[in-house]
């Protein structure tokens, strides 16, 4: 392949390497497009459209097809994330403890909205339906890590701690 072509700026050649390599061994297995979209999303953190195109040439698929497979399953991100996920609950028992409070206060202080991720990549917004944690209202979960009882000030308190 023809690689100038196929610059992009979150991915270096050690990154193109290993994408040639994961490609190669799937080559001609049409079937394998999930798992070449997968293992080429753990190397650059995200699925940019060059990648794409990249894969579907030459996987040698129509670019409609690996798009399709791209934005159907949501284990997959065409944009970039941070280095940290957030998840503030939006569910019933949460919104009327002031989640919203808190999902404007997030905005104010990082400039992220539910689904974006902050110009530094520091952080990713998403605002879920329920985290199962209702008992605990507001809840946000950082990462792996759920924290309840949260007042705006209290969520940003938490989030400094995450760098
Ligand atoms: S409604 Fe927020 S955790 Fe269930």
């Amino acid at each position: 392949m023809n690689l100038n072509k196929f610059q992009h700026p979150d991915i270096n050649d050690n990154m193109w390497n290993e994408i040639d390599k994961i490609i190669d061994f799937n080559r001609g297995d049409k079937g394998a497009v999930i798992t070449v979209l997968r293992k080429c999303q753990k190397i650059v953190g995200y699925l940019p459209v060059t990648l794409i195109d990249y894969i579907s040439l030459s996987l040698n698929l129509p670019a409609s097809e690996v798009f399709g497979v791209a934005t159907f399953y949501s284990l997959f991100s065409l944009k970039p994330k941070g280095k940290h996920t957030i998840k503030v609950c939006t569910g019933t028992a949460c919104y009327v403890k002031g989640t919203k409070e808190i999902i404007n206060r997030i905005d104010a202080e990082y400039g992220i909205k539910a689904g974006e991720t902050s110009k530094d990549r520091r952080f990713s917004l998403d605002c879920v339906r329920c985290l199962g944690a209702c008992g605990l209202a507001p809840a946000m979960v950082i990462d792996d890590k759920t924290y309840g009882g949260l007042t705006p000030d209290k969520a940003i308190e938490k989030l400094q701690e995450y760098n």
